[in-house]
């Protein structure tokens, strides 16, 4: 069976394929490479001795899209495609709500004219409010998101949980990931962020790498056991294989349902700090800094109901994450433009 993998070029995308190529499945990517590199998947052929058949163009595209499920037998898509970089979508919200939120409406419109409703939907932790306690369950309160990124994600679970709701012939998967990091143990596929990295890990590693002199941690006044920020990482490979869990649900299964994919434990910033040091024996230089804007204390998941329901559990531990972010960044120092 072929899955549609929209922005499969992207850090998830590429790991996803992998994994769907060593399960067996066929692979299809539309991608308009707006955030990623076409050479990721030239490396998952690499990796898996198998091919993906590319497309290169943007999920807003209707015509595209149709001349996809026209050339190819989907059974399933997995619509990780969109913007993802909070402080840019609060600076262009327009450019997010158009890009997110079009590319599923367009998607699904298409879906529905060739009568192939099986949809898994990259959401985020981010859905949920800041006043929960924690572990957070797929049954925590979502909503009042602190920016234009999160309330896509959000809508966007809405207009599928919708749909899904009002017909029948929809299986819909929500995936809210915690804080994926890490990369394919091979080190050739990784995260590659275009300019400053917004997120924890691909700082530190630029760091240890020389590119950046050191990490600014963004506060140390939290109520957590050392005062920094306490997250739930998992590692890419993992959250991967979640996605091939899903698709096997997917396909047996109609109506919406949704999952966290995170490990249940957090960790806090000078917790990553000291285990990148640990794990590959490079130190990381950091600076104390004020808080960021938007950011929260604690946040971790608890992935009993994907356990459960999904049979899926992450296996990697925090050495795993750090090791193999660090052999992605020390092979391939400036990302995929070698
Ligand atoms: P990424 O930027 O590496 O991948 C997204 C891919 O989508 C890129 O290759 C980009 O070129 C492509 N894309 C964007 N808009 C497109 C469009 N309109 N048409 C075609 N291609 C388009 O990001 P990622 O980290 O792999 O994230 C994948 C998904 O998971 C995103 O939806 C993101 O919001 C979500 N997510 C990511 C994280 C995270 O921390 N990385 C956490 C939660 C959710
Ligand atoms: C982790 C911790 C920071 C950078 C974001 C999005 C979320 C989701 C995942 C998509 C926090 C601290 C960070 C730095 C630091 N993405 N930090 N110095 O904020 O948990 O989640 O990515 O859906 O929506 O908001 O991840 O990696 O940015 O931060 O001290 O240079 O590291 O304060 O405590 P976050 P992050």
């Amino acid at each position: 069976m072929n899955v549609l993998v929209t922005g499969g070029a992207g850090y998830i995308g590429s790991h996803t394929c992998v994994e769907l190529l060593n399960e067996g499945y066929g692979v299809v990517v539309v991608d308009n490479l707006c955030n990623s590199n076409a050479e990721s998947l030239n490396r998952v052929e690499e990796l898996t001795g198998k091919k993906v058949k590319f497309y290169q163009g943007d999920v807003r595209d209707d015509a595209l899209l149709r001349k996809i499920f026209a050339e190819n037998e989907i059974g399933c898509v997995i619509h990780f495609a969109g913007l993802k970089a909070v402080g840019e979508s609060v600076e262009k919200p327009w450019l997010y709500y158009d890009n997110n939120l079009n590319s599923t409406l367009v998607l699904t419109k298409v879906m529905e004219e060739v009568g192939m409703q099986n949809i898994i939907f990259s959401s985020s932790a981010t859905v949920y409010t800041g006043d929960n306690e924690m572990p957070l369950r797929e049954s925590s309160r979502t909503g009042n998101c602190t920016n234009p990124y999160g309330w896509t994600k959000y809508m966007t679970e809405q207009i599928l949980g919708g749909m899904a709701h009002a017909d029948q012939n929809w299986s819909v998967v929500l995936l809210r990931y915690f804080n994926p990091i890490g990369a394919h143990e091979s080190g050739r596929i990784g995260e590659d962020p275009r300019g400053i990295p917004n997120n924890l890990m691909p700082y530190i590693t630029q760091v240890a790498v020389g590119r950046r002199e050191k990490l600014s941690v963004f506060g140390n006044d939290y109520d957590t056991h050392d005062g920094t920020g306490v997250r739930d990482y998992i590692h890419v490979v993992d959250l991967a294989r979640g996605h091939v869990a899903a698709v096997r649900y997917v396909l047996a299964h109609k109506g919406c349902e949704v999952f966290n994919l995170g490990t249940g434990s957090g960790y806090s910033v000078l917790d990553m700090v000291k285990a990148f040091k640990q794990a590959n024996g490079v130190d990381v230089p950091y600076q104390i800094t004020d808080r960021r804007p938007g950011d929260l204390a604690t946040c971790y998941a608890d992935p009993k109901k994907s356990a459960e329901v999904l049979g899926w559990k992450a296996t990697k531990d925090l050495t795993d994450m750090c090791r193999d972010s660090w052999r992605w960044q020390s092979q391939n120092p400036n990302g995929y433009n070698a």
